[in-house]
């Protein structure tokens, strides 16, 4: 596949491409028509707090009623005001005195192929052990705990406990290297951090604890480390620091199995998750108790028609909020079973995904673009060597799906028979936005088609005023929604300024879409200096900051490219210190440098040397420029060494 054959397909596409959903799987939906999903919609949006104040009192579970639905002093939301409310006790207790206790809750291979069971009566004794250790090392309600694990059952367990007892997890990717997991540490100043020796990752061990110490030498709020033995031997020699480290089997498995769960305020802080913005510095966002359960809670239901004997795979990492969300709180409050894996996709060969859902008869998969259009590079050999009749829904999420990789993912893995979901959201929205309801609304491929209930969308220009039919323009949200986030950590005013001021009035996603003539959204992509890379998102300024942070370095400026795997590629414009030579070996030392203060998600894929970067006559740097550049509209013709970039600035200078 190319871009030009997605081209080619796209433009096909825009004439008629639409699957409705298939006749039997409407039926047995729980939403189950489009007229179905309008009225519901319609009467969302009309009346939100009649809306979400049912949901809320059908879909949770609480320990004190809340009074009043929704206080909103814009920007500042707070809802279910006077409820009371634990996620643990939701996601677990709920289940375990009815049938469901001795359901799988968590099914979980690990890369070598060990494989492990949980029902939820297992989940809820070693969730409540791990918040009676986190007790006994000191961690009172709104304490930060800081959770950098591989995905292993702990990871889950870690996160519950911390919500059991009222503490703020925030989850760092495993990828993210010791200095970024420091900076974290110390943003919210965490107290305990929980851990493991490493992690398996194609074939080799993620050294974990090893990074964590280095952490610790720069964020000194860190009193006591919790680690999971998972690798063992295998990973060498780790160091366990006396009255720091506690093994979690020392620590955690001698605990009482029971644990009365923290009765929680509505808007108790729940958890925070840093993400890149368009600054050097990522922001913890921050989401609390009862309105992010519910969105979650109900997002799984109704974008997954969730149902009791599904197996649910989210291939997410927990370090991002599609973990946080689809692979832990909204299942397992709906009392789902889900499929937990710890490797890599191609681990040993192309076709791991695939018998595990083999082996497991997984109905639902949950997965990014970017593992989308890997395996069609891999081959159809893949996929087709194993049964994958047990789907029976697709989702895509975390970057825009291009037509032509949707198409191959309904055929070759769904046979042609299951529905696809583009579910379009982020970090900030908590759970999904935008998105078909699979028995009600026809899928479109490119399109994550429609809001979800009680979501308020728009299109406007820079004014707020909404642009017509195809055009683009800025996706907005109007109205707040439970599961919004309530702030950034520590920084009130960027969190008007990012989301509430750009735009007069309402939410600005930071993307750019359009809504066609059948009222579709068509997301396309960030319109500020955030790039998505694979599905992550990093922010160019953080990169390059890293690069000048390095001896060599006089300037740099980081742009995207379109890449046809990852979505984006990272290109980097730099200028060395007077004096300095390009060179190969120059080139691999950033990439290094990069790598080891970001994580190795944020290696560039090229670095190019310029004389100097082009600026504006105001001395702007000129990335629209940079852009064409790194995407090969415009040529230097010269990539080999030294880049001299003011002649194109020059006849550019209308950037200014
Ligand atoms: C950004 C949010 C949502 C969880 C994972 C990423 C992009 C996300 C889609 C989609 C097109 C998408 C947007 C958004 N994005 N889903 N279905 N189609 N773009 O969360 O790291 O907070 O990133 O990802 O640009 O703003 P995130």
């Amino acid at each position: 596949m190319t871009m030009a054959d997605d081209l080619a397909i796209t433009s096909v596409l825009k004439e008629s491409r639409s699957f409705a959903p298939p006749k039997a799987f409407a039926k047995a939906a729980h939403v189950g028509s489009l007229a179905a999903y309008e009225k519901l919609w319609k009467a969302s949006v009309k009346s939100p707090e009649t809306f979400w104040a049912k949901q809320a009192k059908e879909h949770l579970q609480w320990i004190k009623p809340f009074k009043k639905t929704l206080e909103w002093k814009r920007p500042f939301a707070k809802w279910f005001i006077g409820g009371k409310i634990n996620v643990s006790a939701n996601c677990l207790d709920r289940h375990c005195v009815t049938a469901t206790r001795n359901k799988a809750a968590i099914i979980w291979e690990g890369e070598p192929g060990d494989t492990r069971v949980l029902t939820y009566q297992d989940l809820l004794r070693e969730v409540s052990k791990c918040a009676n250790a986190l007790r006994s090392l000191g961690v009172k309600p709104g304490d930060r705990i800081s959770i950098y694990m591989p995905m292993i059952p702990e990871a889950i367990i870690a996160m519950l406990a911390c919500t059991r007892i009222g503490a703020m997890h925030t989850v760092v990717f495993g990828g993210f290297s010791s200095d970024a997991l420091a900076d974290r540490n110390n943003d919210c100043g965490a107290k305990v951090m929980i851990t493991a020796d490493g992690g398996w990752r194609k074939g080799a061990v993620v050294p974990l604890k090893v990074n964590v110490d280095l952490a610790l030498e720069k964020s000194p709020t860190v009193k006591s480390v919790l680690v999971v033995k998972r690798v063992g031997e295998a990973g060498g020699k780790i160091t366990m620091k006396a009255g720091r480290d506690f093994w979690w089997h020392d620590a955690v498995d001698s605990m009482a199995n029971t644990c009365e769960p923290y009765a929680a305020d509505s808007e108790h802080p729940l958890f925070l998750l840093y993400t890149s913005g368009s600054t050097g510095k990522p922001k913890g966002i921050v989401h609390t108790t009862a309105g992010y359960l519910l969105g979650a809670t109900i997002s799984s239901k109704l974008v997954f028609d969730l149902k009791a004997d599904d197996v649910f795979w989210c291939t997410a990492d927990v370090g991002w909020v599609t973990g946080h969300s689809y692979v832990a709180y909204g299942p397992l409050s709906n009392g789902a079973t889900i499929l937990m894996y710890e490797g890599a996709p191609n681990f040993p060969d192309w076709g791991r995904l695939w018998s595990l859902i083999e082996k497991y008869r997984v109905s639902i998969l949950y997965t990014a673009p970017t593992a989308i259009r890997s395996c069609i590079r891999a081959g159809d050999q893949w996929p087709n060597k194993y049964d994958l009749t047990s789907l029976k829904l697709l989702g895509s999420v975390g970057e825009p799906i291009n037509p032509a990789a949707w198409m191959w993912y309904r055929k070759v893995i769904g046979g042609n028979r299951c529905p696809v979901v583009d579910t379009w959201w982020q970090t900030e929205t908590g759970s999904i936005m935008i998105s078909p309801l699979p028995g009600a609304v026809s899928q479109v491929p490119g399109s994550a088609t429609k809001p979800f209930l009680g979501v308020d969308a728009e299109i406007v220009d820079k004014n707020g005023k909404p642009v017509g039919k195809n055009s683009g323009g800025f996706l907005v949200i109007k109205k707040p929604w439970p599961s919004m986030l309530r702030g950034i950590w520590g920084d009130e005013a960027r969190y008007k300024e990012q989301y509430w001021s750009q735009i007069p009035g309402v939410y600005f996603t930071g993307d750019g879409a359009r809504r066609d003539k059948a009222g579709n959204y068509w997301i396309m992509g960030r319109i500020d200096d955030v790039l998505n890379v694979s599905g992550h998102r990093l922010s160019t300024m953080e990169i390059e900051s890293s690069l000048v942070s390095h001896e060599c370095v006089a300037e740099a400026a980081v742009v995207g490219r379109p890449d046809e795997v990852k979505g984006e590629g990272i290109v980097c414009f730099v200028s060395l210190q007077g004096g300095l030579a390009p060179s190969d070996k120059i080139r691999d030392q950033l990439k290094a440098h990069v790598a080891k203060t970001i994580g190795a998600l944020a290696r560039p894929d090229e670095i190019r040397f310029a004389e100097a970067l082009p600026k504006t006559r105001s001395g702007k740097i000129m990335r629209r420029l940079l852009r064409d550049i790194a995407a090969g509209r415009q040529s230097t013709q010269d990539t080999s060494t030294l880049e001299d970039l003011a002649v194109l600035a020059n006849l550019r200078q209308e950037e200014d």
